[in-house]
C-alpha cells in the first residue's frame, strides 16, 4: 500500500478545453517553446492532471502549489541526495570522480544536496555563512558594486546595452567575489568555473567536454583550497570564513564543525548556487520593465519606500520565477493527489507553476504588490531544502532594482519579443540576452 501525501484532490479536477487536452497529450517541459513561453502548458496540467507524467522526460511534474508544499515537506520520501547524485557527470562518475582525486585537491560530494539526518547538520552549519547580520554587513559594498555595474553601461553614452550579458551575469559574478571574499579580477575564470559545475548536472556532456569540465574544476578547487587554508589561520570577513569556521553548539553541549571536505563543497555550492538564479532574476527584471506597461512606473513610485520595494521584489520573483523546476527522487512507492507514483522515479517540483496557482494566487499574470500572501510564493523552494541564500538573493535584486531605477529612464527592448531567447533547460528559466535602449537619468 502506498503512502498517501497531500489531499486527494481528484474530485477537483476541471474539464479541459481541447487545446488544453492537446497541450497535455502533445506536449512536454522538454520542448524548447514550452521552456520559453510555459503557463498554458502549466494551466493545463494544474486543471486537468497536477501529477503529470512528462514521457519525454521520464519525470512526473507536480504542479500544484499545495502537492508542491507537501513534497518539499517530506524530503526522506522526496529525496535531494538521489536526485542530484544520480545527474552527476551522468554515466562517467568514476572518470569524474579519479580526475579530480588527481588533479582537483579531491573529490568533494555535494554535502548540501544530501537527505536528513546528514542534511539537518549540514545546514545548520552552512546557516552561519548567511546570518542576518552577514547579509545587512554585505549591503553597502555590494550597492557599491551594483552602482558601478551600472554606471559603467550608463556612463558609455550610447544609450543602449545587452541588459543581460552588461548588467545582470557581470554584476552578480562580482557580487559574489564581494561577498565569499575571493580576489577582483577574477570574474572570468568564476564565470566559466560555474558553467562546468553546473553543466554536471545538466547530463548534456560527452567524455571529451565532461574532461574539460573536471579540468576547470580541479582548478576552481585549487584555488579555493588554497584560499580556505589562508582563512583558517586568519580569519576574515567573508562568508568563506564563516563556513571554515562554522561551529554550532548541540542539545548535549557537544560541538559540530564541518570537515574541510564538507567546507570545500559548500564554499563551491554558495558560488554556483546563487550565481545563475540571482543573473536570472535581474534580467527578468529588465524584461518586464521593458516589456509590462506600467511596471517601469511602478517601480519609479516604490523606489524610495523600503517596504513597498520589497513587496515589489517579492511579487517579481513570484511572477517571474527564475528556477522553474528542481529535481526529487522517490524512495518509496507513494501517492500524491491521487496519482500513484513508483519508488526509484524522478520527480520535477515545478515551482513556476506553484507560484500560478489561481486558488492560491487570485489572477495570477497580474502583477499586484498588494496581494495579502505574496510571500507563499515558491520561488525559493520550501521545506528543509529551502534556498539558504534568500535573504542574500532577496537584497541583491532590490539594491539591483533600485539602481536600475536611479540611474535608468525610458528603457525599452531593442528586438521584437518574439526574438527573445531561453537557455535550453528545465530547472531555469534564463533569458540569454537582452537588448535594450534606455535614457540616462540625471541626479
Ligand atoms: C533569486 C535568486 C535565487 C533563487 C530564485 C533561488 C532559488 C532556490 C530554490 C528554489 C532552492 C530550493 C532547491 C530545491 O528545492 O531542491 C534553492 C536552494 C538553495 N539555494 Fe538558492 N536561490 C537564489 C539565490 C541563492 C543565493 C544568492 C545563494 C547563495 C549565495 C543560494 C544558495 C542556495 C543553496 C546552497 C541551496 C540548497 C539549500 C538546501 O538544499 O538546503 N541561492 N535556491
Amino acid at each position: 500500500m502506498a503512502t498517501q501525501i497531500s489531499q486527494d484532490r481528484t474530485s477537483e479536477r476541471q474539464a479541459l478545453t481541447a487545446e488544453q487536452e492537446e497541450l497535455l497529450e502533445a506536449g512536454s517541459l522538454a520542448d524548447t517553446d514550452i521552456q520559453a513561453r510555459p503557463h498554458a502548458f502549466y494551466t493545463a496540467m494544474r486543471r486537468g492532471d497536477p501529477i503529470h507524467y512528462d514521457a519525454r522526460l521520464g519525470s512526473w511534474l507536480v504542479t500544484r502549489h499545495e502537492d508542491i508544499s507537501a513534497v518539499q515537506s517530506d524530503p526522506v520520501t522526496f529525496s535531494v541526495q538521489h536526485g542530484y547524485s544520480e545527474q552527476q557527470a551522468r554515466g562517467m562518475r568514476d572518470e569524474f570522480e579519479a580526475y579530480l582525486r588527481e588533479h582537483g585537491g579531491g573529490y568533494f560530494p555535494d554535502a548540501i544536496m544530501s537527505d536528513p539526518p546528514y542534511h539537518t547538520r549540514i545546514r545548520k552549519l552552512m546557516e552561519q555563512a548567511f546570518t542576518a547580520h552577514r547579509v545587512k554587513e554585505l549591503e553597502p559594498r555590494i550597492t557599491e558594486v551594483v552602482r558601478g555595474v551600472i554606471a559603467d553601461v550608463v556612463e558609455r553614452g550610447d544609450g543602449k546595452c545587452d541588459a543581460v550579458k552588461d548588467i545582470a551575469i557581470p554584476l552578480t559574478i562580482r557580487v559574489i567575489v564581494e561577498q565569499l571574499g575571493l580576489d577582483q579580477g577574477m570574474e572570468d575564470e568564476i564565470s566559466r568555473w560555474s558553467v562546468a559545475v553546473t553543466a554536471q548536472i545538466g547530463a548534456m556532456q560527452s567524455r571529451e567536454t565532461m574532461l574539460q569540465n573536471a579540468a576547470l574544476i580541479a582548478q576552481l578547487q585549487q584555488y579555493l583550497i588554497a584560499k580556505m587554508k589562508a582563512c583558517e589561520e586568519n580569519p576574515t570577513e567573508d562568508m568563506i570564513s564563516d563556513l571554515v569556521h562554522a561551529e554550532v553548539t548541540n542539545a548535549d553541549g557537544s560541538k559540530e564543525k564541518l570537515t574541510f571536505a564538507e567546507a570545500v563543497s559548500l564554499v563551491r555550492a554558495t558560488l554556483i548556487a546563487g550565481n545563475d538564479t540571482t543573473a536570472t532574476a535581474i534580467g527578468n527584471l529588465f524584461y518586464v520593465l521593458t516589456t509590462r506597461p506600467g511596471m517601469a512606473e511602478l517601480l519609479d513610485s516604490v523606489v524610495d519606500d523600503e517596504r513597498q520595494l520589497n513587496r515589489f521584489i517579492e511579487e517579481h520573483l513570484r511572477s517571474e520565477p527564475p528556477v522553474r523546476a528542481l529535481s526529487r527522487m522517490t524512495t518509496r512507492e507513494v501517492t500524491v493527489n491521487g496519482t500513484a507514483i513508483p519508488a526509484h522515479a524522478h520527480m520535477l517540483l515545478v515551482y513556476g507553476s506553484g507560484n500560478d496557482d489561481e486558488s492560491v494566487f487570485p489572477e495570477p499574470r497580474k502583477f499586484d504588490i498588494t496581494r495579502q500572501n505574496l510571500g507563499r510564493h515558491v520561488a525559493f523552494g520550501g521545506g528543509p531544502h529551502r534556498c539558504v541564500g534568500l535573504a542574500l538573493a532577496r537584497m541583491e535584486v532590490k539594491v539591483a532594482a533600485r539602481e536600475i531605477a536611479r540611474q535608468m529612464k525610458n528603457m525599452a527592448l531593442a528586438i521584437p519579443e518574439s526574438e527573445i531567447r531561453y537557455t535550453p533547460t528545465v530547472a531555469t528559466r534564463t533569458i540569454e540576452s537582452l537588448p535594450i535602449t534606455f535614457e540616462k537619468r540625471e541626479g
